[in-house]
């Protein structure tokens, strides 16, 4: 290990990751148990090296060379393999695109996301969660992974699209989208490029629901031009976005950014709650206390977006499901020009990986890290969090766009369904995170029992 002296106020550890094999580097321990090994490598520094297959990257162990990363996006731009075969799939938004369109990508984008419209798509949430309560049978076994995308998909097909062809695209999205997040991480991971090539069932299955879902996009883009009305949804929104020069999103840039929506914000927040699930049914305490919120704030009835500020227990279950299984477990970087970071230097090209679920069970950043306990957030001890130490959006000018949106998903979603229904564990099935796409639990059968 070097120890090289960054800024005049701290040394950094810099080391290098142990058991780099020929050729492959590290890339066998990142296929085979990436958690575990990101896991091992705070130990050794703050800043750790590692090779997959001939690349090199570097882990940040420390949240200040994290946020060094994060807010210097001309610097650190998003990039490498992933992005490159994220594009056939994604097109040109606001995940693939670079730092110089990026910024006018955002400015057009972020009024779908403004306080009033969250609201709006609040009543859709409200709705799904309501019907998906009223759905589940006592004793009934649920795959509450399954359903949590299912409710996700629908949720965000109709916060897109309100129009009379939105039971068609529910039903086409949440068809062809898990189909989608899976060949598009095979992509990702493939460091051969060939998987996509092959004659594979699953590619074939790939192509044809890209094609569905491409064809289904465009088909609404035109009736909503032709409609030419603010609707009140997202794909509205997009539409109608006008930039400082009076310029606005062409109908490809709407195009890519209602895949990029679908591919960034369903997967995630369903992930998520699944993960809330499956904590709380081995956290009786902290289901008993969300389920006092729960029936003194909502007394029997569905919650409502003003309901949210009351529901503060429910929102700290989630925020520490988020900080125990973050959905983006993994993002990337590529460093665009020579600099320096923690003392070291790294050539342009260079890859950086950041990893909230590192960061997030550090020792010395969190108390007891592995515990769940959602007190934690609590806004006096909340304080007391380093800066950059939790990040399950992400941070500076890609954090999430979708952050607001998909809290405000999910505690309506814990708080509809657990005033009906307590998910008890399946005996016998037992529970791993799968490191993909997003962190998963896989299926996760679960019994429901009304309260
Ligand atoms: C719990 C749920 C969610 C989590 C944990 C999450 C996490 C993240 C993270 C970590 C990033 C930053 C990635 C990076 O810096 O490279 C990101 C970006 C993004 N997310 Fe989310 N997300 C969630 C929900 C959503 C939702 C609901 C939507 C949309 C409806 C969404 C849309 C996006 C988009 C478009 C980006 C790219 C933003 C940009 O680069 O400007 N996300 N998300």
């Amino acid at each position: 290990m070097t120890t090289t002296a960054d800024t005049a106020e701290r040394a950094w550890r810099v080391a290098a990751a142990p058991r780099r094999l020929p050729l492959v580097g590290h890339a066998l321990s990142m296929g085979r148990r990436p958690l575990e090994f990101l896991g091992s490598l705070p130990e050794l520094g703050d800043l750790v090296e590692l090779r997959i297959g001939s690349r090199p990257a570097f882990l940040p162990c420390h949240p200040e060379l994290v946020q060094r990363v994060l807010l210097n996006a001309r610097v650190y731009d998003t990039g490498g393999p992933v992005k490159e075969k994220a594009r056939p799939i994604l097109g040109n938004g606001l995940i693939t695109s670079d730092w110089s369109d990026h910024r006018r990508q955002r400015r057009l984008v972020q009024p779908a996301f403004h306080k009033a419209r969250i609201a709006a798509y609040a009543e859709v949430m409200q709705e799904e969660c309501a019907a998906h309560a009223a759905s589940w049978e006592a004793g009934q076994p649920v795959d509450v992974s399954d359903a949590m995308q299912g409710l996700t998909a629908r949720v965000t097909a109709r916060a897109l699209f309100s129009t009379e062809m939105a039971p068609d695209a529910v039903v086409e999205i949440q068809r062809s989208l898990p189909v989608m997040v899976r060949g598009a991480y095979r992509r990702a991971v493939d460091p051969t490029g060939l998987l996509a090539r092959l004659p594979l069932a699953a590619n074939r299955e790939f192509d044809r629901a890209l094609g569905r879902l491409h064809a289904l996009i465009d088909g609404i883009i035109s009736g909503y031009r032709q409609a030419a009305e603010d609707r009140g949804d997202l794909l509205s929104a997009l539409l109608n976005a006008r930039d400082e020069d009076g310029s606005r999103l062409s109908d490809q840039e709407v195009h890519d950014q209602v895949m990029t929506l679908l591919l960034a914000g369903v997967e995630t927040t369903a992930s998520a709650l699944t993960w809330a699930w499956h904590l709380l049914a081995g956290h009786p305490e902290v289901a008993a206390r969300l389920h006092a919120e729960v029936d003194e704030v909502l007394d029997g009835r569905t919650p409502t977006y003003a309901d949210i500020p009351r529901l503060k227990y429910t929102q700290r279950v989630f925020t520490e499901t988020l900080r125990l299984y973050p959905p983006a477990w993994m993002f990337t970087r590529a460093v665009t020009e020579d600099t320096e970071l923690g003392g070291h230097r790294l050539p342009a090209g260079t890859d950086v990986l950041i990893s909230p679920y590192v960061i997030h069970r550090t020792p010395g950043l969190f108390a007891d890290p592995e515990t769940f306990e959602p007190d934690r957030w609590l806004p006096e001890r909340a304080a007391e969090v380093a800066r950059g130490a939790y990040l399950p959006f992400g941070a500076g000018s890609r954090k999430c766009i979708g952050d607001v949106f998909g809290m405000t998903e999910a505690t309506l979603a814990l708080a509809a369904l657990a005033s009906r229904w307590r998910l008890l564990p399946m005996p016998g099935h037992e529970v791993r995170a799968h490191a993909g796409m997003s962190l998963t639990t896989g299926p996760l059968p679960m019994i429901p029992e009304p309260r």
